[in-house]
């Protein structure tokens, strides 16, 4: 979650002389090198794209930026002319710049000795994508976005249908330029009811691993269902990822006990217990361990780290995990 960003300084570096966010996303030279500084500074596992779920709503022309301290801003989506205006072959092409960053890290990885290094690529999930362009940007609660579920179910499965092909366009772009997993963000899985939760989130992430997996048998996906409670264990099971990413809310030892055990489980730190440090660092990571020891797992924070995380706390957290 977030290996590159405000909380290291050679990323700042950069970020400062690269214009806005979008320029950073789509100068493959830029987002290739802060994709692989956390990489050379932590040497983990895996690398995650430096992109942004948004850029496929950018892609699609609905619209985008970046207010500084405000988060993402979207035109709001209200219509079915809104819907109408997504354009997927110009997505296909504006997202070129990320596939070719996609290309430049595979290949640097390779080149300063990472070769073990799995490259992730991600997308956001249909359904938190859509809650950025409803809403126009985020919220605490997405209530016009469950509204519109509600009240223009038409309208809103017609949203949902074009990010999904959207998506699976852009996640295959993905793994043909270099991508070696692919992660699925949705982010806001957790506002939905159990019915608007399995046809807003469950069927499209089964929709999007199946097709997904006929062209590339091979590739892992991981699901993010934030927030999803009761609603995991119904996920990990119904849309066939090969690992759920638990957040930070959700008890890993309960989790072991309810997603099935071919699906690997991720997470899940407390963001703000690596900004603490400390003991509290050292005993969240080793409750964390301890409850996912003996069946698949993949170490991660639970949601985003903050910006003013010490990079020594990442380093120490590095130390537990590799001790494990
Ligand atoms: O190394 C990485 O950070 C991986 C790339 C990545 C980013 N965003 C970069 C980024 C990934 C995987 C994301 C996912 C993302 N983006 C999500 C899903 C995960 C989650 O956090 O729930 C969401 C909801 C977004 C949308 C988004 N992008 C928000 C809400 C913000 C915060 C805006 C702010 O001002 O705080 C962003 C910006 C963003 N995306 C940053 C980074 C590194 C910070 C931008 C900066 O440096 O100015």
């Amino acid at each position: 979650m977030r290996q590159a960003g405000r909380y290291l300084p050679e990323y700042r570096q950069i970020r400062a002389n690269a214009g806005d966010f979008i320029a950073l996303c789509t100068t493959p030279e830029l987002a290739a090198e802060v994709t692989l500084q956390p990489i050379r500074r932590y040497r983990f596992d895996a690398a995650i794209l430096f992109s942004d779920i948004l850029m496929v709503p950018w892609g699609l022309g609905h619209g985008l930026r970046f207010a500084e301290g405000e988060g993402p801003v979207l035109p709001k989506l209200s219509d079915a002319a809104g819907v109408d205006a997504l354009n997927i072959p110009r997505m296909n092409r504006a997202v070129a710049p990320i596939l070719e960053t996609v290309r430049r890290v595979r290949a640097g990885l390779s080149d300063e000795g990472f070769d073990q290094t799995t490259l992730i690529g991600f997308a956001g999930s249909p359904f938190t994508v859509a809650c950025y362009m409803v809403e126009g940007g985020g919220s605490k609660d997405f209530a016009a976005t469950r509204l519109m579920a509600y009240g223009d179910p038409e309208l809103f499965s017609r949203l949902i249908r074009i990010l999904t092909q959207a998506t699976i366009d852009y996640l295959a772009a993905q793994i043909e330029a270099g991508a070696e997993t692919v992660m699925l963000f949705d982010s806001w899985a957790g506002v939905l009811s159990p019915s608007l939760f399995r046809t807003h989130v469950i069927a499209p992430t089964a929709r999007i691993v199946q097709t997904l997996r006929d062209r590339f048998p091979n590739i892992p996906i991981i699901g993010f269902p934030r927030l999803a409670g009761p609603m995991l264990a119904e996920y990990a099971a119904a849309t066939g990822v090969n690992a759920v990413a638990m957040d930070t809310a959700t008890n890993p030892v309960q989790a072991t006990q309810v997603v099935p055990g071919h699906v690997a489980i991720q997470g899940n730190l407390d963001p703000m217990a690596l900004l603490a440090g400390g003991n509290a660092l050292d005993s969240e990571t080793r409750t964390i361990l301890a409850a996912v020891r003996g069946r698949p797992a993949i170490f991660n924070l639970g949601h985003g780290i903050v910006p003013q995380t010490p990079p020594e706390h990442v380093a120490r957290l590095v130390e537990l995990v590799r001790a494990a």
